[in-house]
């Protein structure tokens, strides 16, 4: 029987995170912002594979609906399309193009948006946070990456007004409303990727931690202080201090206090430098070089680390955008959504 439908168009935007990184995957707090790039999927179901073309890699991907393997997909690009396939098994196929204005490997979450926008285009009905959930297993399944809820789930959940307050133990999302005379600049440092990256590590890092003093969410800076091994102690330190920094920095945009939020994210890029270990010397040449710019509250590097992008809470038009420097100064947008006409 052939499938029939009209144009189905899936949007899903990539992400920033303002404050709160490394503690999705402890049920700790994040604050990323929806932002105005994005991937989008064209095209229709069909009697076939899940068949894409993508305006930047010169592979298509070509899925069977029964993929076994979503690891072992080819090109690099299809292993995310075949996780969402495996895990949504869809009755018909689809054939289209995808087109992205996000950078890969910028730590903007280009691999998540293509998950969550692949699982719009094939049909998938549910919550944002089932939608959220299942990018995520597509994106662990297909880089072997044992990444946290927090890209998918913002991506899913983004909203226009501005960054959203995530708890990732309970999943709830809530909007952050955003001073418009503060800009949002992104830099794109230099490309990264977290598969084979020390990742995974960290997450192990973390769970040893939790065996010693509980979940790191409920956790105290003197519980940290009491584990006996360096490294782990740092870890716990860096995400107990983050998730009070997220907090803090709530209350600070509430209280319009701009020199507060800026000098928290200048502390989350420190404890993220000398605690957690993911960011790099490029990267913290750049913070640098931001924060003593006029009109620049705080900068820090963003995401997973290792490379990618720092982000900077700037007043409106401190910092111009610059395509061919890679400065972007970002707007909140709107989450994934479906069009079908
Ligand atoms: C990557 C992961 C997220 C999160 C961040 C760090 O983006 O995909 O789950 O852990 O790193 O905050």
């Amino acid at each position: 029987m052939g499938v029939t439908s009209g144009l189905i168009r899936a949007f899903a935007p990539g992400r920033v995170n303002i404050i709160g990184d490394h503690t999705d995957y402890t049920g700790g707090l994040v604050l990323p912002m929806t932002i105005d790039r994005g991937t989008m999927i064209e095209g229709q179901l069909h009697d076939g594979p899940v068949e894409l073309v993508s305006s930047t890699e010169d592979q298509p991907a070509i899925v069977p609906l029964d993929i076994a393997d979503p690891s072992t997909a080819t090109p690099g690009w299809a292993r995310y399309v075949a996780g969402v396939v495996a895990e949504m098994r869809p009755m018909s196929g689809f054939k289209g193009r995808v087109s992205t204005t996000i950078p890969s490997g910028a730590g903007l979450s280009s691999s998540a948006a293509l998950e969550v926008a692949v699982a719009l285009a094939l049909g998938f009905r549910g919550s944002v946070t089932e939608l959220a959930l299942l990018a995520q297993r597509a994106e662990q399944t297909a880089s072997g990456v044992p990444c946290g809820i927090m890209d998918q789930l913002s991506i899913a959940a983004g909203s226009e007004l501005g960054p959203t307050l995530i708890d990732c133990h309970t999943l709830t999302v809530t909007p952050l409303e955003f001073p418009e005379d503060l800009d949002i600049v992104v830099v794109y440092g230099h490309h990264r990727t977290l598969v084979g990256s020390e990742y995974a590590a960290r997450v192990r890092e973390c769970a040893q931690a939790e065996a010693i003093i509980g979940p790191l969410r409920l956790a105290l800076p003197s519980d940290a202080a009491r584990i006996v091994d360096t490294v782990v102690r740092s870890r716990a330190r860096h995400v107990i201090s983050e998730n009070q920094r997220v907090r803090d920095f709530v209350m600070a945009i509430h209280a319009d206090a701009r020199a507060d939020a800026g000098q928290l994210m200048i502390e989350s890029h420190n404890s993220l430098r000398d605690d957690f270990h993911t960011s790099t010397p490029a990267m913290d040449d750049l913070v640098t070089a931001l924060c003593a710019r006029d009109g620049v509250w705080g900068a820090r590097m963003t995401g997973g680390g290792f490379g990618g992008c720092v982000v900077a809470l700037a007043e409106q038009g401190a910092i111009e955008n610059d395509e061919a420097k890679r400065v972007w100064v970002v707007r909140p947008a709107r989450g994934a959504h479906l069009n079908v006409s």
